[in-house]
């Protein structure tokens, strides 16, 4: 078809989902809309976005935030996580005052057209806060779209590639002991993957838990880390634990950014005789060019990407065979959009999934990445929590894990509902501010550290 024949066509609204071209050059209307004498007829009107609004909520006492996109179909709407939770309340105001106007009146059938409208939106691009709104919207769609094919979004994805999603879990313990313990009460619920963070007494390591040992892992200021007594300690620690379990448990371990890089090469050498499914973040996004020194000297398994925010900070990494488990956040990233991309990248690759599954995402979030796991076949490992009771009563329809795995539960969508009533119950809190506290962790000589 020539360009002539192509436009006229295309002027009578024939196809392509009834771009409407005037011969001016002109599109009719703010978005791809069908034409009026398209194929669907005037009978069908397309289905509109009337409103879209973000919803910060903490039943769990971490901040969540909501987006739902309502249309103009009585009762049909979808939902998606736009959780950012140190800065939630920044996400909300992105929404409410410029996704919201800027998307009623458009079609939420067109997703990657409305994705693509949003990022250039602002001119200035990515950065949490915006693609946070974006995502939440974008999974919102991807819930719309599901609902209104009768399908879970898996099903638009390519369907099934496995029957249920492993998840690893987390341990933290100051003893090889005690670990050993927690790994085995996971194991005796069926889970395969456990990982492992250790408190060592007068340095905050990251990953300690409990209120007292929180203190101890430096969000909540005050405490001292150092980098050198972790990367001692840690390797000795695995090696006993190691002793303890021996081979039948894949164990994971975070390194949080908190080593300088030649550190991280050389703990990763340490942890090789350890045999770990994967070690992650052993080094900061900006210091991603030291990876392959990383790489030619060490076969342990690294996972990146929980802080990307961009195609730049991964393309790279990937193609040239740097990293082996993809971490992204997929509320960071765009959604299920980006996310469904970027596993099709890694594929090429032989990069797995390994999508960031922390307490502060909504269920909706942990969902989202259910999805996006069933129909990818490098899928790697989950990241998953399990709710607390507040938390299932607000988001009706969160995923469950069960023997070390999680099963979807098959509604059309993403599955998940949203009691916004429940939700207004409890409120994001000035107190305790998590996200307030974050940015406090200092050297012994009062140096700012990574968190
Ligand atoms: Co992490």
């Amino acid at each position: 078809m020539n360009r002539r024949n192509f436009l006229s066509q295309m002027a009578a609204g024939a196809s392509l989902a009834g771009l409407t071209f005037s011969t001016s050059g002109r599109i009719q209307g703010a978005s791809i809309e069908p034409a009026q004498d398209d194929a669907r007829g005037k009978k069908n009107e397309p289905i509109r976005i009337t409103r879209v609004q973000a919803y910060p909520t903490a039943p769990s006492g971490t901040r969540l935030v909501v987006v739902k996109v309502e249309t103009s179909e009585p009762g049909l709407y979808g939902l998606g996580c736009g959780t950012f939770t140190q800065r939630a309340r920044t996400v909300v105001t992105a929404v409410n005052e410029y996704l919201d106007p800027f998307l009623r009146g458009m079609d939420p059938d067109n997703i990657e057209d409305l994705w693509q409208a949003m990022f250039q939106s602002s001119y200035w691009r990515n950065g949490p806060v915006l693609m946070n709104g974006l995502s939440g919207v974008d999974m919102a769609l991807w819930d719309i779209k599901g609902k209104r094919a009768g399908m879970p979004v898996y099903q638009l994805l390519g369907g099934k590639c496995r029957v249920a999603v492993p998840v690893y879990r987390h341990v933290s313990a100051s003893t090889p002991e005690q670990a050993a313990d927690r790994v085995r009460a996971y194991m005796d619920e069926g889970v395969r993957y456990l990982r492992v963070q250790w408190s060592i007494s007068g340095n905050a390591n990251y990953g300690a838990r409990g209120r007292r040992d929180r203190e101890r892992s430096g969000h909540f200021g005050g405490q001292v880390y150092e980098p050198r007594p972790y990367r001692l300690a840690v390797p000795k620690l695995f090696g006993k634990l190691r002793e303890l379990l021996g081979d039948e448990i894949d164990l994971l371990h975070d390194v949080h950014e908190r080593l300088h890089p030649i550190q991280a090469i050389g703990l990763c050498k340490d942890l090789e005789p350890m045999r770990l499914f994967f070690l992650e973040d052993p080094v900061a996004p900006e210091d991603i060019g030291y990876l392959p020194k990383l790489r030619e000297q060490t076969s342990i398994p690294i996972a990146m990407g929980e802080l990307f925010n961009n195609a730049n900070e991964w393309v790279r990494i990937i193609s040239e065979r740097n990293i082996d488990f993809i971490r992204c956040h997929l509320s960071q990233i765009g959604g299920i959009s980006v996310a469904r991309k970027l596993a099709a990248l890694c594929d090429f690759f032989r990069v797995r999934t390994a999508w960031h599954g922390p307490g502060d995402l909504t269920p909706i979030g942990h969902a989202a990445n259910l999805h996006v796991d069933m129909a990818t076949w490098n899928f790697g490992i989950q990241e998953c929590v399990a709710f607390n009771e507040a938390t299932r009563e607000v988001f009706p329809g969160a995923p469950e894990i069960k023997d070390g795995v999680v099963t979807l539960n098959d509604r059309p969508g993403i599955g998940v509902d949203f009691d916004e009533k429940l939700a207004a119950k409890y409120p994001i809190r000035d107190d305790p501010p998590f996200d307030l506290k974050w940015g406090r962790l200092r050297g012994r000589d009062g140096t700012i550290r990574r968190p």
